[in-house]
């Protein structure tokens, strides 16, 4: 928090706009949409209803209005990225559709082109790809967006996690958040610029727009009563948390160079493990950093194993694992996470189709014939990888002790 925040809610209290409605939720939308380069934006209470309105609107515009008491997306496949927090998917499930996870590329963890290509040919009917950029890496959308304009489907973009972020499509930046035909961020408390809680919903079109507006505050009809002709929602984001959110806009690009400079004293600090960070494409995407993670070489893991909510390790001399590391961060009292666990391995979701670009991620072996290592770059990525402290507020000091606690973990 920088003090404007203070101010901005004050106003909204001092003027007694303590409401869905009011000047903060007005400037804020405004401002934000000029700092994604999109013609609208619309406030809402956090970025799972953004996601949620913005993947009805999708199922809506494919397939057309359902009954109330049905999802727009009922009995239709979606494809969605496999490795992201629930919420970027979840919406698939509100809105009754059957999501398809298409597994993770190794050079910024996010969806898998190829993946994606192979997920055409099995579903070619498919109309719907649901992206999000992890922890604030931009994702191969240029590919992305080729496929899916090849096969006629929409986007459904999830940036919550990269607002700021900048990504080379065609030769020209751009933001996320700009890059699907529904596009959504979040000023969750833990996200690069928060408003404690919020969202948005992002786009071009100003029907969509209006709409998504409308569904947010219960669908109310321009009648003199409450009348209603569809399903609606409260959606909408107070002026209270829109004041907390417009004092933070103007610092985003001071906490993503915060960020990057804890990136970068990671990356150096940990240069003579065997060890990587969290990889992205320096001549395509400028990353927000929101999170720092690093990646343990195959050969340096110790034995690990995780069911649905422990984990054990084997401690070994010149070897580690991210349970180990993650231990050892906590004994301080510093927080580090896994890896978010990809969506095809949820209980939730564990009876979902999951599609890698070797095709069907299910069933990948052969009690007969030896078919090699199972591809599946997700789980690979949660057995071996883990976020370390992040915060902006975090010391050089304070980082420094984490750097020497997971070196003390490979001695
Ligand atoms: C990738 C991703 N999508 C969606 C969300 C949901 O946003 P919110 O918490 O604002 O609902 C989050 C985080 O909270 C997220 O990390």
């Amino acid at each position: 928090m920088h003090g404007d925040e203070l101010k901005y809610m004050s106003e909204a209290y001092n003027t007694n706009w303590m409401s869905t409605v009011g000047e903060n939720i007005n400037v804020l939308e405004e401002k934000i949409a000029g700092l994604i380069g999109v013609k609208y934006a619309v406030a809402l209470s956090c970025g799972t209803a953004a996601l949620h309105l913005a993947t009805k609107l999708a199922g809506e515009k494919l397939y057309g209005k359902p009954l109330p008491n049905a999802g727009t997306l009922a009995g239709k496949t979606v494809f969605a990225s496999d490795c992201t927090f629930d919420a970027s998917i979840n919406p698939i499930a509100y809105e009754d559709g059957n999501a398809v996870f298409i597994d993770t590329e190794p050079d910024t963890w996010n969806m898998d082109p190829k993946a994606l290509e192979k997920a055409f040919e099995i579903y070619p009917e498919t109309r719907l790809v649901v992206v999000a950029h992890l922890y604030g890496t931009p994702g191969k959308m240029e590919e992305i967006k080729e496929i899916c304009d090849r096969h006629g489907a929409l986007i459904v973009e999830d940036a919550a996690e990269s607002l700021g972020a900048k990504y080379k499509l065609n030769g020209k930046w751009v933001e996320t958040g700009s890059l699907g035909n529904y596009n959504c961020i979040s000023f969750n408390g833990n996200k690069i610029i928060t408003g404690s809680s919020g969202g948005m919903f992002l786009t071009n079109s100003k029907e969509d727009a209006d709409k998504v507006r409308k569904w947010s505050t219960q669908s109310r009809e321009n009648a003199p009563w409450y009348q209603h002709e569809e399903i609606g929602y409260n959606y909408r984001m107070s002026n209270v948390i829109a004041g907390v959110v417009r004092g933070q806009v103007p610092y985003l690009d001071e906490h993503i160079a915060q960020k990057k400079a804890i990136y970068e004293r990671y990356r150096e600090g940990l240069k003579c493990l065997p060890v990587s960070m969290n990889p992205y494409d320096s001549q395509k995407s400028k990353p927000n950093f929101w999170l720092s993670c690093i990646l343990i070489d195959k050969d340096a893991m110790c034995r690990q194993v995780r069911d649905d909510h422990k984990a054990l390790y084997i401690p070994e001399s010149g070897k580690s694992c991210p349970t180990e590391i993650l231990e050892a961060i906590a004994s301080i009292n510093a927080e580090g996470r896994p890896i978010w666990k990809p969506m095809h391995a949820q209980p939730i979701y564990k009876n979902h189709p999951f599609i890698t670009a070797a095709g069907s991620g299910r069933g990948q072996s052969n009690a007969y014939i030896n078919t090699g290592d199972i591809l599946d770059v997700g789980m690979d990525i949660f057995d071996r990888g883990l976020c370390l402290p992040s915060d902006n507020k975090m010391t050089p000091e304070e980082q420094d002790k984490i750097i020497e606690i997971i070196k003390n973990c490979f001695c």
